[in-house]
């Protein structure tokens, strides 16, 4: 899919899109609809007459497994971590096969960088100096006491000044006038980083509306030296297409619906907030870059796409999920005994991480604790609870039985501290604080412990034998293998 159109067609001929035709308006009326729309697990909106605009809303395009999927061309988010797999495990080939196997993986990892194309679909319309005017887009004010409306599904891009590297990432600009927003790069975000490292004006463009991947691939935590439009090339199976800004020394995406170019400068701050936020509270109001509008350039008929984040689930559990699947390899190069992790989106995703390890030392699951403790994005989880490999961390009632079965809490939590995701109220001061470990694996006694028990399993004759003779004894309704339709409860929970 080379733009949101393609993307919108897509969802249209698969049963996932509502073209809703009645006037809506973006201030609070499409956060309750959309709200009532991903809690019955319905589908992507296009509101064709916002109130107050020109141009369509489209919002919920990411918000079911099933159109996430659709939107990476896959069966299960799982194939696509398969794909990065192949390029993070790749090994010096043995024999002709695995060499030509080796050499085509090369060759799409070459040719995902984004292409520079002459002129792009993006600056059909061009708006420069006075004309430039936010309002003329449907934006929404999200939530009650939202200081203002919020552009919530935008992909910025900056270079860090050092050495021209580019970041792409999802940070909502809160509207200030026709031309500035505020920018919300939180404090542990490469954007922020770029921001810092510039010693005067730093220049920025917005791309809003693009196609899913690249949509997708701004939200997803890659380290700084990473391009974000990169990994969307790879994943999408061709590259990004860029053209120049017009009024920026930035190129950005030809196909996008809407670019913002201009500038942010050193001092020039502004109070941002509140904003009704995934953490499901208000963020208070604090200072951030303001962001001058250059230009506007559009699509004729230009879409604009948004998304609602409150307490969970909203849209952004699927964009999130993705991001847990997409990123499982990664986490395995680095740290090979763990075999699989959840972050629940009832935790807003930074509040709690449930990891299955192949235990094979004392003190095992507590070298995982700090290990994540250390990583990445993942470092400003608040909880982690470690389960033996055989637990499937997606099914909480199984991870709820070890955490009640096999824990002494004087013997297996380990109290630490360190940062703390930017939005969370909860640590007594802001960036850092508390962190909860739970060991719920199975202790030897070189960890303290008495002999361990056997822990029950039936025999898996038994289990065959009665697999063939279920029919016989008439009880239809019940599962036929143990627990296995109770394992999807994390699944259950976004369904709702
Ligand atoms: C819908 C949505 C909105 C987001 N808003 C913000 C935001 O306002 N500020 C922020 O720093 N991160 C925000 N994030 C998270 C970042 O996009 C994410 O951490 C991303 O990895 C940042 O890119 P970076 O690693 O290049 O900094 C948001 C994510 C989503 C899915």
């Amino acid at each position: 899919m080379k733009d949101l159109r393609d993307w919108i067609s897509l969802l249209e001929q698969e049963g996932e899109l509502v073209r809703v035709s009645a006037e809506v308006d973006p201030h609070l009326e499409v956060t309750e609809i959309v709200g009532r729309t991903i809690r019955a697990g319905g589908p992507a909106l296009l509101f064709e007459k916002p109130k107050g605009s020109q141009h369509p809303l489209l919002i919920n395009q990411f918000g079911t497994e099933r159109r996430m999927c659709l939107a990476f061309g896959v069966d299960s988010l799982d194939d696509v971590a398969a794909k990065l797999a192949d390029v993070l495990e790749m090994q010096p080939p043995e024999g002709i096969a695995a060499k030509v196997r080796g050499l085509k993986t090369l060759k799409s990892i070459a040719d995902s960088r984004p292409k520079t194309v002459r002129s792009g679909a993006c600056q059909e319309v061009v708006l420069t100096g006075d004309d430039v005017d936010l309002s003329l887009l449907p934006v929404q004010t999200c939530w009650p006491h939202d200081a203002a409306p919020f552009i919530t599904l935008p992909a910025v891009i900056t270079h860090d000044p050092r050495n021209g590297n580019r970041n792409v990432g999802m940070y909502r600009l809160q509207v200030l006038g026709p031309r500035s927003t505020a920018m919300h790069w939180q404090i542990h975000k490469d954007g922020r980083a770029d921001y810092l490292f510039s010693d005067g004006k730093l220049a920025v463009a917005v791309a809003l509306g693009l196609d899913p991947i690249s949509a997708y691939s701004a939200s997803a935590p890659l380290p700084k030296h990473i391009d974000e439009l990169m990994v969307a090339g790879f994943l999408r199976g061709e590259p990004v297409e860029l053209v120049k800004g017009v009024s920026v020394d930035i190129e950005v995406p030809a196909h996008a619906e809407i670019v913002l170019e201009g500038y942010v400068e050193q001092g020039d701050v502004t109070s941002e907030g509140p904003f009704g936020d995934h953490t499901g509270f208000y963020t208070p109001a604090e200072l951030f870059p303001v962001f001058h509008v250059t230009a506007m350039t559009m699509r004729r008929d230009a879409i604009y796409p948004s998304i609602v984040v409150g307490k969970p689930p909203q849209e952004d559990a699927w964009l999130g999920k993705a991001t847990e699947r997409i990123f499982l390899p990664a986490v395995k190069m680095t740290v090979p005994e763990i075999v699989d992790y959840d972050l629940p989106v009832a935790g807003a995703f930074h509040n709690l991480t449930i990891v299955s390890i192949r235990k094979a030392f004392p003190g095992h699951a507590r070298k995982v604790m700090h290990a994540i403790w250390g990583l990445g994005m993942l470092s400003l989880t608040k909880g982690i609870v470690v389960v033996d490999e055989h637990v499937d961390v997606h099914d909480y009632e199984q991870v709820m039985f070890y955490v009640g079965a096999n824990v002494d809490p004087k013997r297996d939590i380990l109290i630490s501290e360190g940062p703390t995701d930017h939005l969370d109220h909860a640590p007594t001061l802001q960036f850092f604080g508390g962190k909860i470990g739970i060991d719920a694996t199975a202790k030897s006694p070189a960890e303290g412990a008495r002999e361990w028990p056997e822990e029950l399993e039936m025999t898996a004759e038994v289990k065959a034998l009665v697999d063939r003779r279920w029919a016989e004894y008439g009880i239809a309704s019940a599962p036929v293998a143990g627990n296995a339709e109770i394992g999807q409860s994390s699944r259950r929970l976004l369904r709702r």
